[in-house]
């Protein structure tokens, strides 16, 4: 079954069917205020961050799951029949009306035909100003004069998230809301930063900011009293609950199209003064439209493929790297998952989100990577989750807010609590992402730009990077193999003590990384100092991680190995199976045997399993994977996030083909016509897939914010297409199916343009023939070529 379909043109998903089982959302701002918006037009707003920030409250787990929103009501003022521009929350027989979403980049559009009247609201954010525009126009298809009147509705929420859950006895006194100038604006008292406004681009006639006048008694936002009475109240109060609803009468002529722009920003009346302004004139809302088209044009520019695969050239070219760019941004803060509570940067997702894009957005790439050197510590481990600001002298300065319920702060000597709260992975990511970005970008002297430890001291770059690998190097245990600390990637592995097969694959694919950008350097002491530790680290690999048929996961503190043929449950699993290969630690023979084991043991058309058999029993030697249902998140789900590693190292492996099949199972465009089981959105990756030890197998849940974005992206453009750069230059290495008779992309790199032409005359899975630059013959990596130019790169596969 299906609810929509892609429209590559316009880069757009279009939902056909609103009933979707549920909520596909989207994302709207690309800098400091954003969105998270339903196909149902539901959602909330905050601005930078989602824990202290919030504009616009969100009902999280909610029944239903998607309320409040940022609606649009429309009532016909002759009959008094009302109904919604989004399908929720009115929601219209579906046999009486038609409802279409299309969600774009950074961009929702809700279109309506009900009763002759068309109408469509179009919500974004533009790229230089923090206000939601909502564009929306009402056209009448009747054959008479139609009266109507327009609502606007969306409810404002307190300031931190924990203001808005508890302790309403205090907070319910702290906000207030006042109308003048056309103006609704909403204030937190104790706050002088915290303002809010929401305007239209003409005279309202009439306007409510006390949410339960608009909504009345025992109501909720599907029947609002003022709606269905076809008035707005007039409320305004200091105390209470507060929302946005202006209202506009209109009368349309047959065939006549109104058009109504209203503004919910950020700041004070004055500020709205400003916007409304400048909104007021509508080609000042196309111009800024247009600029949120230009801005994504750009990005994607940088990376486009025709290949004989529809599904991948849709989401590489669109999706994943837009699901990617908004882990960036917003790291794991603000979905309907993640409802705000905490944010700041996790280490580890936010280290290899940032490798993804750093060709489409370079800046953002460095900033993240500075934030991530600020929060290490001398001695080389990552702080796990933390804020940046925590780190910026600007922020830090500022005197901390008073609020009236207690919101506890940490002192900065809280911020380290040891070893014990470490994990093992975080930093290690971080390796490649630093080299990355210089590939890109050409900036070697990055390496020796001085950022401060999050404890004491700085660094340049490049020793950050060496105290890193010099931590995992120290953090071993009785095998020689790196402790699993307090976690590895794998949240719910805790190993108390014990050593983590992936985390030695990790150490030493971070330092082959570090090697190339070593030699680059010249650095030639670390060439010898570095090749000896990747060497001891390969050694240990090879001679305590096999198992005979694949690699062990790792060993508990009290010395049983997990992920073994020995083992009743928990035998194979993904992770240090695909790392020995991505790595390259393992050897050729290994290798194929192990990623054959996985292909066995964990492999189904849905996706590949994490783990197999999933844990039935609880052990706390093992973690806490062992108390979550079967088939649900780490205990043998199809967890996205690792199996585009299990497709670099099918590449590796120069089996095209095996690439392929991980890469079509996982895919989200393949399960368009299968959501009555997949459920979620087709074109974002979820977290996980259900595995096949739960009734519920091939159920997608926790959308968009997963590091399965950009690993995706990673593998489907730099490993099966296999464009990717070195510090030599750029590399074309593809692994493809047999059948694949070639492919072409086109690439932007450091402002020259490449289209790279591969063919396959021979039908071979991988390897290079020969391989042209503007006609002439070349081998090896391709240098940057001059700024400006349009180079031609043909590539023989064979
Ligand atoms: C989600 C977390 O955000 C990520 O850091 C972790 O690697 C995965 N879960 C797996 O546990």
């Amino acid at each position: 079954m299906k609810y929509g379909r892609f429209d590559n043109v316009n880069k757009e998903y279009v939902i056909e069917r609103p009933d979707v089982p549920v909520s596909w959302t989207n994302y709207l701002g690309v800098k400091d205020m954003c969105t998270v918006i339903s196909h149902n037009a539901g959602g909330y707003s905050f601005y930078k961050t989602a824990q202290y920030h919030r504009i616009t409250r969100f009902r999280q787990n909610g029944v239903p799951l998607d309320r409040p929103g940022h609606y649009v009501y429309l009532r016909d003022d002759d009959s008094g029949d009302y109904w919604s521009v989004s399908w929720q929350p009115v929601a219209k027989s579906l046999d009486k009306a038609s409802y279409e979403c299309r969600h774009g980049l950074s961009y929702s559009k809700f279109l309506c035909n009900y009763d002759r009247i068309r109408a469509e609201q179009v919500l974004f954010i533009p790229v230089d100003d923090d206000v939601e525009l909502w564009d929306v126009r009402i056209r009448n298809d009747d054959s008479k004069e139609r009266k109507l009147s327009v609502f606007s509705y969306c409810e404002f929420s307190f300031h931190h998230i924990d203001m808005d859950n508890q302790n309403l006895q205090m907070s319910l006194y702290a906000a207030g809301s006042s109308f003048e100038d056309g103006i609704i604006e909403y204030d937190l008292f104790y706050d002088p930063d915290a303002y809010h406004y929401f305007c239209g681009g003409f005279e309202p006639d009439g306007f409510d900011c006390v949410r339960d006048r608009f909504i009345g008694p025992y109501r909720d936002e599907s029947n609002p009293l003022a709606v269905e009475e076809g008035r707005c109240g007039g409320s305004t109060e200091l105390g209470g609950n507060h929302c946005a609803s202006l209202q506009k009468k209109i009368v349309l002529a047959p065939g006549a199209e109104a058009r109504l722009v209203f503004m919910l920003g950020v700041g004070r009346r004055k500020k709205g003064g400003e916007i409304r302004r400048k909104y007021s004139d509508p080609s000042n809302v196309d111009r800024a439209f247009d600029g949120l088209k230009r801005y994504w044009r750009t990005k994607l520019e940088a990376f486009q493929c025709s290949t004989p695969h529809e599904g991948l050239d849709t989401m590489v070219n669109t999706w994943t790297l837009y699901q990617a760019e908004t882990c960036v941004v917003w790291s794991r803060f603000a979905s309907f998952i993640e409802v705000g509570g905490r944010t700041g940067l996790g280490y580890r997702d936010t280290a290899q989100d940032t490798m993804s894009v750093c060709h489409t957005n370079p800046a953002k790439s460095r900033q993240r990577i500075v934030e991530l050197l600020q929060g290490q510590s001398k001695d080389g481990y990552g702080l796990h989750l933390f804020e940046p600001g925590w780190f910026n002298p600007a922020e830090k300065s500022k005197k901390p807010l008073k609020s009236p319920t207690v919101v506890p702060q940490p002192d900065s000597a809280d911020i380290f609590t040891g070893l014990k709260d470490v994990c093992s992975d975080d930093a290690l990511w971080l390796v490649a992402t630093v080299c990355e970005y210089v590939k890109e970008t050409g900036d070697r002297d990055f390496f020796a730009e001085t950022v401060n430890f999050a404890d004491s001291g700085k660094a340049s770059v490049y020793e950050h990077l060496r105290r890193i690998l010099d931590f995992s190097a120290r953090q071993t245990g009785p095998h020689g193999v790196c402790k699993g600390l307090r976690a590895d990637w794998n949240d719910c592995l805790n190993l108390g003590g014990g050593e983590s097969a992936l985390v030695s694959f990790l150490h030493y694919w971070a330092l082959n990384e570090f090697l190339e950008a070593s030699e680059f350097l010249g650095r030639t002491k670390d060439v010898k100092k570095y090749s000896a530790m990747a060497a001891k680290v390969g050694k240990v690999c090879e001679e305590k991680l096999w198992d005979g048929e694949w690699y062990i996961r790792g060993i508990t503190a009290k010395g049983k190995k997990i992920g073994s043929r020995k083992n009743a449950e928990g035998r194979v699993h993904l992770e240090s199976n695909a790392w020995a290969v991505v790595s390259g630690a393992a050897s050729a023979d290994r290798a194929r045997k192990c990623m054959d084991a996985v292909d066995e043991h964990l492999y189904s058309p849905n996706g590949i399993h994490l783990v197999w058999p999933s844990y039935s029993k609880p052990d706390d030697d093992i973690g806490y994977v062992t108390r979550v249902y079967r088939g649900i998140k780490e205990n043998g789900s199809i967890f996205s996030h690792p199996n585009p590693w299990a497709m670099i190292a099918e590449c590796r492996l120069g089996r095209g083909k095996k690439a392929m099949k991980f890469y079509d199972a996982l895919l989200p465009y393949n399960h368009n016509d299968r959501i009555e089981i997949r459920q979620a959105e087709p074109y974002s990756y979820c977290q996980f897939v259900v595995g096949r030890d739960h009734p519920a197998f091939g159920r997608g849940r926790h959308p968009w914010l997963t590091g399965s974005a950009g690993w995706n992206y990673v593998a489907a453009t730099r490993h099966i297409l296999g464009v990717r750069l070195s510090f030599g230059g750029l590399i074309v290495d593809p692994c493809v199916p047999a059948d694949w008779k070639g492919f072409e992309v086109n690439r932007k790199w450091r402002n020259a343009d490449y289209r790279i032409v591969v063919k396959n005359p021979d039908g071979v899975e991988k390897g290079v023939k020969s391989m042209t630059l503007n006609g002439r013959p070349v081998s090896g990596p391709i240098p940057a070529q001059k700024k400006g130019t349009a180079n031609e790169i043909v590539v023989v596969m064979g």
